[in-house]
């Protein structure tokens, strides 16, 4: 058994878990700073990093209290390493290192984006486990500053198939919510103002991108601002639920339709979607029916930003023999494809 306490801060959530095995949660302790930042309008560097260094030390108490251990019984310590907000990683990053000088620990720096692949292998401590995704698996992160899309061989082995061109799935969510007045974060909001409108009011754009696994949202984002700018010129009140249920309607036509052509086209035995934005009921529900294999997404509390997901993917990397050295640096711009894959050769699928 091996128990791997993380630390998470690459945004704007301080976050803290304890995770057995890389899969059960003893503990999972998120300080959300969104009600911070809300006035600004979206996260405000600055702002959040002072607040990462408030609020760790509790946060961190309270996820060892919580799984009912005390620092010198977990077996190792992870952080988040990058991509994020240079500031907020470096607080988590030094508190982490802090840690692991105090106790002698080994400590792991973690790619953002893998954590958020493994969440889909958590459960909470009164669930069974899930089924575990199947390789070769096709995985859509979607986020507030990321959308891609993977082709995962097995453990620990990514190939990149498309990302997005200009903006993430999340910032899209998030601008388009700012322009409508809807406040931050902007994806719940829009979902929530989408529930009483027609997704079909208004025809907004599909960047399809034919030939290509790539995504763009800044025509689509560009497109509501043009009718909302039209709308206010003819003098009409703006009609916020069905310009948001069909900005939603389209984000999540483009997703659906090009993870589930790369499912079939790579011949994938599951599909995982991860990320902020999976948490948007539309998706989750179009996913799930339209996928020809099985769909893997965390619940609801997984897939926005949290330290259970840095610890479930610390664990894949402290089994494959992975440990960093207390003088490694912030990656505040780390591409998944430059992660060290682990030696052994790929697991072959059984017809
Ligand atoms: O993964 P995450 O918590 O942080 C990043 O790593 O970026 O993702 C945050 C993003 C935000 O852009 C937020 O608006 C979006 O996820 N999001 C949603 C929903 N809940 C959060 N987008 C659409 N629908 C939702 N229900
Ligand atoms: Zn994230």
């Amino acid at each position: 058994m091996s128990r791997i306490l993380a630390l998470e801060s690459s945004c704007d959530e301080t976050a803290a878990a304890v995770v057995e095995d890389g899969r059960r949660i003893l503990s999972h302790v998120v300080a959300s700073q969104a009600a911070l930042h809300a006035q600004f309008g979206g996260v405000f560097p600055e702002v959040a990093s002072r607040q990462h260094i408030r609020a760790f030390y509790p946060v961190v108490e309270q996820a060892l209290k919580q799984a009912k251990l005390r620092l010198a019984e977990v077996d190792a310590l992870a952080v988040t390493r990058g991509p994020g907000l240079p500031g907020s990683l470096l607080v988590g990053a030094n508190f982490a290192k802090g840690l692991a000088l105090a106790t002698g620990l080994p400590l792991l720096g973690v790619h953002h984006l893998e954590a958020h692949i493994y969440a889909a292998w958590l459960h909470f401590p009164d669930e069974q486990p899930r089924p575990e995704p199947e390789f070769p698996l096709v995985a859509l992160i979607v986020s507030g500053g990321h959308t891609e899309l993977v082709l995962m061989e097995g453990h620990l082995r990514y190939r990149r198939l498309g990302g997005t061109r200009d903006d993430a799935a999340g910032e899209a969510f998030d601008k388009v919510a700012r322009l409508l007045g809807l406040g931050y974060p902007g994806g719940p909001a829009i979902q929530k103002a989408a529930a009483q409108g027609a997704p079909r009011a208004f025809a907004f754009p599909r960047a399809r991108l034919r030939g290509s696994w790539d995504f763009s949202f800044s025509g689509l984002k560009t497109a509501v601002l043009r009718e909302v700018r039209r709308l206010e010129r003819a003098g009409r009140a703006l009609p916020l639920a069905d310009l948001a249920a069909s900005f939603q309607a389209a984000v999540v036509d483009v997703l659906v339709d090009k993870t589930l052509a790369a499912v079939r086209e790579f011949g994938a035995r599951s599909l995982l979607v991860t990320g902020g934005v999976s948490a948007n009921t539309l998706l989750r529900t179009r996913m799930v029916q339209e996928a020809p294999v099985p769909v893997h997404i965390p619940p609801l509390a997984l897939c926005t930003d949290n330290a259970a997901m840095v610890a479930a993917a610390a664990q894949r990397r402290f089994d494959a023999g992975f440990v960093d050295d207390l003088a490694f640096d912030i990656m505040p711009s780390w591409s998944l494809w430059e992660l060290p894959r682990p030696e052994e050769p790929i697991p072959q699928p059984q017809a």
